[in-house]
């Protein structure tokens, strides 16, 4: 077999077999390809694109190009979430919790967060003393023993992603359904899990823009776990506003525990209440979905789903003493209206690169995060605001400069139209 037959087979639109995605996967991984192959071959399916059949050979090429978690240890299903990411995103940190303190075990590997979207590992590191780097043994243990365990990457899960993202970021390829389906799938099934539920955001602050773009990443997701025996719900939702109020790995944290107390936003709880339901469901611990969200709901009221993150967080060596003194920023700045009206949009893109560019977030991969450092809302889609009144708080500590000023104008477009108030799930797939 050779790279350029293969990638003159893509470029001009044909089927590649099993054998050929192999070839090319296990030769780029080995060294044996150089990026420059790869690259041609990167670009050929971005234009051509793939049938699922093809996307889950090179799903499964990947898969195998490094460690799979074995969770045969843990009795029971399996369960795993996974965001494409968002701005305010902090779900992982509720739903984790709450679904565990129903009886489902959450077996999560984590990832962190690069330019205008967060990452949960960035988020439980916040936390004093929270360990993200459990081995596989004490991972499994753990999920064993609570219910709960989210961690970084052990081993060396799928390197073909990190060699293929590298080369796509660079080769302009990044935005590729069979490209993306592949490379989050990869993962996912690597980490083990029996059932898999995918937030699929779209809008602005998420990669994919449109609904249709979604719904096809997600039928391809969906497909590709089915073919590994695994159950896969997508949820389609909403980013034209970042998710809840919170921007920030501590101030998220705090609106977490708000929202595992029962008093967080309305979107985000209800997005985490109606994904406990599908886990609640696929782990077969209720029949229906009505009775999964009345039982989760429950359970941000009665102390049960807050009780579970206290002992997950300890689990993990971590401990938040007193919330009222947890986010200490210098300088609390609010950000002020210029004129009246009803906000339209406030575009997550612009809010995330806010908070990045205060230090909560990375521009590169090496920076540092500050963890006290973000935005929290005072006004979200629908609401009304006066001139002069506060649209948003920023938390600094160090000078706001005036691009962070400009974005956040930027971000918040006021009018006198009555605004279309979305729901936070368009569509589920894969039920
Ligand atoms: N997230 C991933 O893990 N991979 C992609 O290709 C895109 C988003």
């Amino acid at each position: 077999m050779r790279m350029i037959d293969i990638i003159e087979k893509k470029r001009d639109g044909l089927r590649l077999t099993k054998a050929e995605v192999q070839y090319a996967i296990n030769g780029y991984v080995k060294g044996e390809i150089p990026d420059y192959q790869m690259s041609a071959l990167l670009m050929a399916i971005y234009f051509q694109g793939m049938e699922t059949e093809e996307v889950t050979y090179l799903t499964e090429a990947m898969l195998y190009s490094g460690d799979v978690m074995d969770l045969s240890h843990i009795p029971g299903v399996k369960v795993d979430k996974h965001s494409t990411g968002g701005v305010g995103d902090k779900t992982t940190l509720i739903l984790g919790p709450l679904a565990a303190s129903l009886g489902v075990k959450v077996a999560k590997l984590s990832g962190r967060g690069l330019g205008h979207t967060g990452g949960t590992l960035d988020k439980l590191e916040s936390i004093d003393g929270c360990r993200i780097d459990l081995t596989e043994k004490e991972f499994v243990d753990q999920v064993n023993r609570i219910n709960i365990a989210v961690a970084g990457q052990t081993g060396e899960i799928v390197p073909a992603d990190k060699m293929l993202y590298a080369l796509r970021d660079v080769t302009g390829s990044v935005p590729s359904i069979p490209l993306i389906a592949s490379s989050i799938m990869s993962k996912k099934l690597a980490a083990g899990a029996d059932v898999i539920c995918l937030d699929i955001k779209i809008g602005d602050g998420a990669f994919m823009k449109t609904i249709d773009d979604a719904r096809r990443l997600s039928e391809v997701m969906v497909s590709i776990g089915n073919g590994f025996n695994k159950k896969v719900t997508a949820f389609l939702t909403g980013m034209e506003q970042p998710l809840g109020r919170a921007i920030g790995n501590r101030l998220e944290v705090k609106e977490a525990i708000e929202t595992l107390s029962g008093n967080g936003p309305e979107d985000l709880t209800t997005l985490c209440v109606e994904i406990a339901a599908m886990m609640l469901k696929h782990a077969g611990i209720v029949k229906t979905l009505s009775d999964g969200k009345r039982m989760a709901r429950e359970n941000l009221h009665n102390g049960k789903a807050l009780g579970k993150f206290t002992e997950f967080i300890q689990a993990q060596g971590g401990q938040i003493a007193d919330l009222a003194t947890f986010v200490q920023a210098n300088e609390q700045i609010p950000f002020l209206a210029k004129k009246s009206g009803i906000v339209q949009k406030i575009k997550a893109y612009n809010i995330g690169l806010v908070s990045m560019k205060l230090g909560g977030g990375r521009e590169t991969k090496e920076d540092i995060i500050d963890p006290m450092v973000g935005i929290v809302l005072n006004r979200k889609i629908g609401d009304r605001v006066a001139c002069g009144e506060t649209l948003a708080t920023i938390y600094a500590n160090r000078p706001v400069s005036a691009d962070i000023i400009a974005s956040l104008e930027e971000a918040f477009v006021i009018t006198e139209d009555t605004p279309r108030i979305q729901p936070i799930i368009f569509e589920v797939i894969g039920a």
